[in-house]
Parts: C-alpha cells; structure tokens; sequence
C-alpha cells in the first residue's frame, strides 16, 4: 500500500469510531516558552488533557509533522545511522479527552493493525508497564496486561520498564503508563534462530516499535511527584514512516516510497549510489532526511538563524551539508534542487510546501552557500592550526574556537586531521564545550514552582478586546527564578483584560489594585498551554480578594497603532509589489512594528514611497474598524482573508476589517485608522534571500521623529555657524575636503619617493631574493606606489608591508613576476594566509595584493610570518 493510502485509511478508520480529523499543527511552535518544535502528536492537545480548557471534540484524529531535534526528545546524532529514526516524522495519533480509555485504545489499534492493514499478528508484540520501586511507586498496569491477555497470546506481551513504557513529555506535565506495539519484519529463518520477543526494545532494525499507546492519567509536577489528572485520556503515536515500511514490505523507512524520490534524486545530482558503500549510504540517508525537516520548517515561517529554534535548523541543514561535503564531494548548493521532489509527493498532504516552494528553495540555497564558504575558510584556518602545532596531537580548544567561531563541525575536523596524520586533543574540545553549555545553561535555567490553586476556575475569559479595567479574583499563582529576569510571580485570573503575547503583538502591562489601595504592577502577558499568565515583581498582599486589573492604556493604544499600520501595510505590500507578497513575520510594539515579507529584490525609493502613501492614505480615510468574532473559518477565507502558514487556527476565527484589508487576527486594533496618525517607513532590508524586512513607526512615535530631526538641524546649523543655508554650508566643506584630500595625496607620494631611498638600503638577501617585511606609515596607494616603483628595475624582489590607518590593518605584498613564475610564489594566497592575524582576508593578483582586517595589533605577527614563504 502506498503512503499516500495509508495515511488516508488511519484517518478514516478513526473518523469511522466517531473521531474528528484535525489538521496537523504547526512543527514549529510559536507562542510557547516550553517547547520549539511539535515533538509528539499530544503537543498541540497539552490544555486539554491539563484540564485548563474544554475541546469541542472528545475525540480527535490526526497525522502531525513532528520534529525531535532538541530538548528531551533529541534524535538527531541516530539520523542517518540506523534505517528508522527521523529528525522530521509524521506521527499518526487518535485521542480521547476523558472519553475512552484502555480497552477502546488497545482493540481497535489492533482491529486497525491485523484487519485493516492486514499486518502478520505472528509478527506482532506488545509491551505492557511492569511498575517501578523507585520514588514513584507505581504498580503493574494490570488493566492493558489484562486485555492484551484477551487478545495476544502471552509470551507476545513484553513487561517494559519505565524508561521504555512510562510516557512524559517533559519534567513536568501530564504522563502515564504506555503500551507499545511492535513489529518484527524479519525472515521466516531469522524468526526461527532467535525470538523475536528477546529483540524488542532492542535497537534492533528489523524489531522495531509502530505503535505507542499511551494512557494518560498523572500530571508529573515541579517537585517530581505525580498526581492523578482530572479525567483520564488517550494518546496514541504510530509512526507513519516505520508504518508504511512494514505494509511495503521492505527492510528500512529510507526504502518506502516516501524516501525513494529524494534518495533517487541525491544519486542524480551527485552521481553516487545508495546501496553499495555504508558511509554513503549514510549520508544520502541523511540528506534525505535532512531536508524535510528543514523544508517544512521554513514552509512553517521559521528561517534558519543564529538563535533558538533557527539555530536548530541551521544546525540540521549544516549537518547534511556536511555529509554531502566529505562524502558525497559535494562543493555546491545541492540541497535546494531537492525540493521540487519533495514538494511533488508531499505537496498534496501539506500544500504549504507546494505554496512556498520558491523561497523553500531560496533560503536553502543561500544557507548552503554560506556555509560551504564557511567550510573553505575553515580549511584554511585548520591548515594554519596544523603549521603551528608541536607534536602530532591538536589542541582541543583550538578545535573548540573553530566549531564554535565559525561553526565548522568537529567531526570533519577530527576526519581532516586523521588524513593528514593528526589527533584531536577530544578531551581537550569536550571540556571546552561543556564549559559553554555549563555558562549557557546557567544563563537560561528556570525554575517554576507548582501552581498554587486559589479557586476551580479553568475557563477563563479575555475581555480585552471591549475592556481594559475590570474587576478580576486570582485563581492560581506560582513562582518563578530565572537567571535572566530574577523572581517573579505569574497569576491568573477568571477573567482578564491583558492581551497575553501572540500574533506578532506585545504583552499587555498594567498593575492589580485591591481595595485596600495596594497596588501590584503586572510587567508583562503570555500565553502558556492557551492560558493568559501576567508576570509580576511581587505577590499581591490579599491574594483571595477582588482586584481591579488595569491594562496601561498608553502602551495598548500605541501598540494598536502599529498593529492596524502592519494590515494596512500588508495591504499596500501587496497592491505596490504584488500579490506574491506574503507576511513572513511581525513584531508589534508601543514603540515600532517590524513585518517581514516574501519579495524578491530590494524595493526602490519610489516604491517605498508609494507604500507609505498607501497606507498614510488609508489612515486619511478615517476607516472604522469591523470586528467580527466566531466567524466559521471557511467563510472568513471566501471572503478574502489571508490564513498565514504556520499559524494554528481553530474552526471559528477572527476577522479584522479596515476597508478592503481583512486578515484573521487574535490581536487588538484602534477603532478608526484615524487614530494611527500617521506611518513612516524607517527602513527596508534583507533577512533572507527572498525575505524582506520593513521597519515602521506611527503616531506620536512619527511625532517624536520630527521633533527630533528638528532638533538635529538645529545642532547641525549651530556646528556649522549658525548658518541659515545648512545645505550649501555642507557643499562648500566637501568641496574643501576634496582639495584636501589632493593635496595630501601629493604630499604622501613625495613621501614615498624619499622612503624608497630608506627601504631599498633596508632590503635583505634570503635564498636570492630581496626581502624586506615592515610596518610603514602610509595608506593603501602610496603603498602601491612605493611597491611598484621599488620593484621596477628589479626581478627578484619580494616585498611585505603593513600599516594601520584609523584603527584598521592592511597587509600588501608584492613579489617581483619573475619569482612567481621562478618560485611559484603567490602574493594573493598569501595575503589570504596572513589575514588572519589581522582578522581579516583580502586577495588580488599573484604578483601584487591586499589583505584588510580589523586587527591591528595582528600586524608584526604577520610581518614575522613572511619570511616563511622563502624557505
Ligand atoms: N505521546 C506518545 C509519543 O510521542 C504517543 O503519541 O510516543
């Protein structure tokens, strides 16, 4: 059975039992601080099964894009290796909210399994929980052992112990005993020698888990204690790869036809092929791996970065690149070519592939590129390490600064060295780099207690779109210590004015007033499991008492501002540049809004002015603002509102409507365009190929602008003597600058000539060359000069100078033609080589070039190098 089929028979099955099909949710998790990427189905279900919220469906059915890259559920370092992990997987799940339990969960999985998809039950086990002893205590499940008893003969139920069959998705938070499913795909003779009840749980390849059925019933809390949830759930997890490889009947996930395109893809692009060489066929197997995960994470908004969850995925695609690199002699982007294959057979499931395939491919493009310049410039670096290395051993910290300041990976570097007859000084790099994650840890490390519950309240309601002072009662609270911010305290309350952070915008700030007069400033809101949390310095004093919450006005309208300017932006985005214009990111603040966006060359001046007009029009046009709440999804969209990808939205949405812009939107806007004031565009730059970023004020932000530039001409015409023609002022200083400039050019040439004189006496004979490396006092082209005009009646001259000009380094080298063509020497490579000590590169011509850095005090360290290009 195809994959395809597959995943539309799961589905059905469950919808069959009464069971809702949900989309999957985004893999890449905004909006909340626990978590980066879907690491399981139950991700997206986590309020309901706490309890916090209700669903409308008590069962759900579902496949979800999940990503165990980081965190507690970490894969990455297997991919590749063996023939059934994934960084990126489709997880298929059906799950009970306080509805069905075990017996349901466990029949019909194996209804599913053994007369749907028909699967051997001779090659199936199960694997039950045996209890622990430790702190825990927990006991036998002996309600699953009891009807898998019914079910499958006993020696096919294998007792498993708590790290394979008790499930928790983090430290803290809902957990339970599992009963897995397992399947062995080995032949009839294999079977025979050895058990395959003695393989489970093994790492086998062949005995491989499918199926995860995990009971939920305790919420593991701060303290490490369980207790009970307040209804029981179901949460199951099949892994839809391993799936499709037993109902393919072949022997590895990379052997289905979900991997066989890309595979057959890389073997075109790279000429080599899969099946004959194990450290190819690793790395094939991880660029076929690779490149899903990182394809559907920039299809979910998140581009490759230097922090969280970009790093993550920069981290992944480097890894493949790597592979690609020093097994597959891939010197060139390659990755982004597979993307049309991708996007062909998984395009239909997850059209956000399909829609953005172009920048999918841009953005891999480019991050390929620069670190295949990385890679070389780390060769270069590596080889120097080499040259100043005693002894056959290289230092560990060396390597670390090299993984670490240029990101080039360790183990190419531990493969390069063995090439050329080197070690790595491991313990050395491992210290290093315990050592920053010890700093990074510290830096980052939270501890919250648990909640402290005032009042049963989980509904809570968000009046913030009508009110922004109101009466509210704390219903639970709890402390929290980060390095970072220190102490604080987040509440919640039954109902609350504060819009909690989400969809681009800011968190609300305010304070609580009790009626004894005391006050507690609220200093932020976000959203955690789909609950509102305000986070406060201080405990309120009488915490089971009314309060009055009240949200800072100033700081919401200002925010408001900026938030209807982004849709008006958006709007003018696409009616200036076109409709290919999508929003890639936004950044609402009091003070600015920040809106990232697909386009694909920088836009002009002019076009920059149109947009602004656009939307400064609209904010003329005095438009009132409609809202409309609970708007079924389906016609919010026939009605023009965009749905953005990578955002999760329910059945009944919110729409925000100024005139022709509509968008789905959680966030909060002024009433009337008219309060915006006004709109400027401060800046317009790149993010990432194909991602552009505008940055923008408004209102009393523009207002501050312009009192500030007045200010500013001010100063300026007072600098410049009070002068009331600034303009022509600044022309004539230009005009005399550039006089200036001449005439000191002139004198630096004089200068020269006189030093030639000097440097030709200082000049010294090695090996037959004339050789001189010295720090001088001029600029780049009396450099030049000097060079030219002291080598000019002389073939076998080779010059290293290096100066310092306004806190920069400059190395120029030039070596008589004679000697490059005689002894091979080149004076672009080795200004290249010398840069480092400047921090810096340059290149040029082998018998003339610069190096510029930043690294000053590097000079006479490059200087002393030069001789060694005699020897
Ligand atoms: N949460 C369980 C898992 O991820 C089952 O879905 O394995």
């Amino acid at each position: 059975m195809n994959s395809k089929d597959t995943r539309t028979q799961f589905l059905n099955f469950f919808k069959g039992k009464e069971h809702k099909i949900v989309p999957s949710a985004p893999m890449v998790i905004k909006d909340d601080p626990t978590l980066l990427f879907t690491n399981a189905g139950m991700n997206q279900f986590k309020e309901y099964f706490l309890g916090i919220s209700q669903p409308k469906s008590s069962r759900v059915v579902d496949t979800q894009k999940c990503l165990r890259v980081s965190g507690k559920h970490n894969d990455l370092e297997e991919v590749g290796k063996d023939t059934y992990h994934h960084t990126m997987f489709e997880m298929l799940g059906n799950w009970s909210f306080g509805d069905y339990f075990k017996e349901e969960a466990i029949t019909w999985a194996w209804e599913l399994l053994t007369e749907v998809f028909k699967i051997d039950k001779d090659s199936l086990y199960v694997s039950v929980f045996e209890g622990s002893d430790d702190a825990d205590q927990l006991k036998l499940d002996t309600e699953a052992f009891n009807l898998w008893k019914g079910i499958v003969p006993e020696d096919r139920i294998i007792m498993g112990n708590k790290k394979d069959n008790f499930w928790e998705m983090g430290d803290q938070g809902p957990c339970g005993p599992c009963s897995e499913i397992h399947v062995d795909i080995r032949s009839k003779e294999d079977k025979a020698k050895v058990s395959g009840a003695s393989l489970v749980n093994q790492d086998h390849p062949q005995v491989v888990e499918i199926w995860n059925l995990v009971f939920m019933q305790y919420n593991r809390k701060a303290d490490g204690s369980l207790e009970n949830l307040p209804a029981k759930h179901v949460d199951t997890g099949m892994g839809f790869e391993r799936l499709c490889m037993v109902l393919q009947g072949v022997q590895s996930n990379y052997d289905t036809d979900i991997f066989t395109p890309l595979i057959r893809e890389i073997e075109t692009i790279t000429g080599s092929g899969y099946g004959k060489n194990e450290e190819i066929d690793i790395a094939i197997r991880v660029i076929s791996d690779h490149i899903r995960a990182v394809a559907f994470s920039i299809a979910d908004g998140q581009l490759p970065s230097n922090t969280g969850a970009g790093y993550v995925i920069r981290r992944i695609l480097r890894r493949a690149v790597r592979y690609g690199f020093t097994f597959l002699n891939t010197k060139e982007p390659f990755m982004f070519r597979l993307v049309n294959v991708l996007t062909d057979s998984l395009g239909d499931a997850y059209p956000e592939l399909k829609e953005q395939k172009q920048l999918i491919e841009n953005v891999i493009k480019e991050e390929e590129h620069s670190f295949l310049k990385t890679l070389d410039q780390g060769l270069l670096l590596l080889d120097t390490i080499i040259k100043n290395t005693k002894g056959k051993t290289v230092d560990g910290g060396k390597a670390f600064e090299l993984y670490d300041t240029f990101g080039f990976p360790i183990d190419l570097t531990a493969l390069i060295l063995s090439e050329k007859g080197y070690q790595l000084d491991e313990a050395g790099f491992n210290a290093a780099m315990q050592k920053q994650k010890n700093r990074s840890k510290s830096a980052s490390e939270i501890s919250k207690e648990d909640w402290e519950v005032l009042q049963d309240d989980n509904e809570q309601e968000f009046v913030g779109y009508d009110m922004l002072d109101v009466e509210v009662k704390i219903t639970k609270y709890r402390k929290v210590v980060s390095k970072k911010d220190g102490t604080q305290f987040q509440l919640v309350f039954n109902l609350t004015p504060f819009y909690a952070e989400g969809g681009g915008q800011v968190g609300d700030k305010g304070y609580l007033e009790d009626t004894h007069g005391d006050v507690v400033y609220i200093t932020d809101t976000k959203k955690e499991n789909n609950e509102i949390i305000h986070f406060a310095k201080n405990l309120p004093k009488h915490l089971g008492e009314s309060f009055k919450a009240v949200v800072d006005k100033k700081q919401r309208s200002r925010t408001e501002a900026n938030h209807t300017a982004t849709h008006l932006l958006h709007q003018a985005l696409r009616e200036v540049l076109g409709k290919h214009v999508e929003q890639k990111g936004s950044s609402v603040h009091s003070k600015y809004l920040r809106f990232d966006f697909s386009h694909f060359s920088k836009m002009t001046p002019e076009e920059l002015q149109e947009v602004e007009s656009f939307v400064n029009a609209r904010i003329d046009g005095h438009l009132q603002l409609q809202e409309e709440r609970n708007v079924p999804m389906k016609s919010a969209i026939a009605d023009g509102a965009m749905a953005l990808f990578g955002e999760k939205y329910g059945d009944a949405v919110r729409t925000i409507r100024f005139g022709q812009s509509i968008e789905l939107c959680g966030g909060t806007h002024v009433k009337n365009t008219g309060d915006i004031w006004q709109f400027k565009i401060k800046s317009e730059g790149a993010v990432a190929a194909g991602i552009r970023r505008i940055e923008a004020i408004t209102g009393d932000a523009v207002k501050d602008l312009h009192i500030d530039n007045d200010k500013l001409l001010s100063k300026i015409k007072v600098v410049l003597g009070n002068t009331q023609d600034p303009v022509r002022s600044v022309s004539g200083l230009q005009e005399e600058n550039n006089n200036l400039k001449k005439q000191v050019a002139e004198l630096l040439k004089d200068k020269a000539k006189n030093l030639k004189g000097d440097l030709r006496s200082e000049l010294k004979e090695i090996n037959g060359v004339q050789f001189l490396a010295k720090k001088i006092d001029l600029d780049a082209a009396g450099i030049k000069d000097l060079s030219f005009e002291m080598g000019s009646n002389k073939d076998n001259l080779f010059l290293l100078f290096g100066t310092e000009q306004n806190g920069k380094a400059l190395l120029s080298c030039y070596i008589s033609k004679e000697l490059v063509a005689s002894k091979g020497l080149n004076a672009g490579t080795i200004v290249r080589e010398l840069g480092k000590y400047i921090q810096g590169g340059g290149g040029g011509q082998p018998f003339f070039a610069t190096a510029g850095g930043k690294n000053p005090e590097g000079i006479n360290e490059a200087l002393a190098q030069a001789e060694s290009y005699l020897g």
